[in-house]
């Protein structure tokens, strides 16, 4: 027979047994005891309650357990002579343990023979309505707890899935999306061990790309396992990846993919993360006790799968950000294909603007504006004239009035898009001088914003190590000392001081290919 156990509350049953012994215990001789699943006595009372001789006691043990195996009655006799009858404490196959009944009829206070157990049909019918009314109110105890339970888990999950969508930045990578997740449910789901194994991870000694290990428990005999947890994950996610769906194993000893750590764990699970077509890899956790219960899988199944969504969204991201960018520089291409002279000119530039802006410091989305802006600051060249752009030798006052009309321009055509709104004035004012002599508007200082400050000192940089239609290039070391001397009247002097002191990270990317700070203005 199969029965789930329940448990037996002492509140709740103590009350009404104390009640029923003083309405039938007249002689004082009645006892009644209830014992949980363990066989340990919740409630007794009644005349012997507490002072039962041993011989008693070992009977209604025998007797108790006995019931709890069997699931039915029996009886047997008491040291004094009494009848204890016992009965299981049963509803809608939840057992919670037996109650004992042992009366002593009136004037038989001696041993009576025969105190072996015997089954019984012929329960007392008080006995039965006890045992049923204990059983129904432990039951719907048992029912409103797992209800409260499972509610406080869907609240739980509701509040995880929001935060996960909430929190996590658009562009996540997989791996640190999965582990944030796993963090944020560590309260809520009890497990000592996870292994994120994604798709396509291969047999290693420090596992496939972005695959990691995390320990909750800080016991570091079990972190020298980490090999055998990638090994039996990779054999589980194998499992959840075939069958698409979660696997849960509460008994490793008796599971081929998992029983060399059943030593350390008792349980694993496997969840997938997928969304469509897409598989990113598979969660795995462990337990160092007990099993995995249902309502937690459900919680970290819906968990990853809302995880699925958050991953599949920052990878279109990605893939629509780097579609973008590259649309920018097949223009900025075009454009420069006018000019040999200045052709990867842009991407120099951006590629310098990048590194000072990692020496200065600055945060990633300053840094994401920062490859754009630099990347487009010469657009608006695109309106300058081919003889002007590729005259050689000094320009005239109308023509050098033409050319500084680019940045101004270029900021006016990228307007429109929406996406680079925060890009103009890095375009507009990278011609500005920190002493208020540039163009087109003359701004002083931290008047100028941080990037186009930046963008100027890479810019120089990059047109005097370059060859032009009106000068050979400078060698580096004369490059450097230009733009020393520029800092502080013409350039941003903590971006030139990044860059004359660490020049080696820029000589890689100088243009194989001569000006003064000034003469720079053409650029
Ligand atoms: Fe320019
Ligand atoms: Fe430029």
């Amino acid at each position: 027979m199969s029965v789930v156990k329940g448990r037996l509350s002492a509140d709740l049953t103590a009350p009404g047994v104390a009640e029923l012994v003083r309405h039938l215990n007249r002689d004082g001789a009645l006892c009644i005891e209830l014992v949980d699943n363990d066989g340990n006595v919740v409630t007794c009372a009644g005349g012997c309650a507490g002072s039962c001789s041993k011989q008693c006691a070992t009977m209604r043990s025998r007797l108790a357990s006995e019931v709890l195996n069997t699931h039915g009655p029996c009886c047997g006799s008491c040291e004094g002579g009494g009848r204890i009858e016992a009965l299981p404490v049963m509803h809608s196959a939840a057992q919670f343990g037996a109650v004992l009944v042992c009366e002593v009829p009136a004037g038989l206070r001696v041993p009576a023979p025969g105190n072996g157990i015997q089954t019984t049909t012929g329960i007392d019918p008080l006995l039965n309505s006890l045992s049923l009314l204990v059983a129904q109110s432990s039951f719907y105890e048992l029912e409103v707890r797992s209800l409260t339970s499972d509610l406080s888990l869907r609240y739980e999950e509701l509040a995880l899935m929001y935060e996960i969508g909430e929190r996590i930045p658009i562009r996540a990578e997989t791996a640190s999306v999965i582990d944030y997740v796993v963090e944020s449910f560590k309260d809520l789901v009890n497990y000592d061990a996870a292994c994120w194994v994604p798709a396509g991870s291969k047999e290693g000694l420090n596992g496939g790309e972005g695959e990691w290990v995390r320990w909750i428990d800080s016991r570091g005999e079990a972190r020298s396992l980490d090999r055998d947890v990638r090994r039996v994950s990779r054999a589980i996610a194998e499992r959840v990846a075939s069958g698409g769906s979660v696997l849960t194993v509460n008994t490793m000893a008796a599971d081929a993919d998992t029983q060399q750590l059943s030593e350390t764990f008792s349980a694993a699970s496997g969840y997938p993360v997928a969304v469509e077509e897409e598989y990113y890899g598979t969660l795995v956790l462990f337990k160092f006790q007990g099993d995995f219960k249902s309502g937690e899988a459900m919680l970290v199944s819906a968990v990853m799968r809302r995880s699925g969504t958050v991953i599949r969204n920052a990878n279109l991201y990605k893939e629509l950000d780097e579609f973008f960018l590259n649309t920018i520089k097949a223009l900025v291409r075009i454009i420069e294909g006018k000019d040999a002279y200045t052709r990867g000119h842009s991407e120099r530039v951006s590629t310098f603007s990048m590194l000072l802006g990692n020496m200065l410091n600055l945060p990633l989305s300053e840094k994401e504006a920062l490859s754009r802006s630099s990347l487009l600051h010469d657009i608006g060249k695109i309106k300058v004239p081919e003889e002007i752009l590729k005259k050689p030798g000094a320009l005239t006052a109308e023509e050098f009035a033409v050319i500084k009309e680019h940045p101004g321009f270029g900021a006016d055509m990228l307007s429109p898009i929406g996406q680079l709104s925060h890009c103009l004035p890095d375009i507009r004012h990278h011609h500005e001088r920190i002493d208020g002599k540039g163009y087109p508007d003359g701004l002083k200082g931290d008047e100028i914003p941080q990037r186009a400050r930046i963008i100027a000192v890479a810019d120089t940089f990059d047109a005097l190590t370059s060859d032009r239609c009106y000068r050979p290039k400078f060698g580096v070391e004369k490059a450097l000392q230009i733009i020393e001397e520029a800092a502080g009247t013409q350039l941003y002097p903590e971006a030139a001081a990044a860059l004359v002191s660490n020049k080696d990270a820029f000589l890689e990317h100088v243009e194989a290919k001569s000006v003064t700070a000034e003469e720079s203005d053409r650029n």
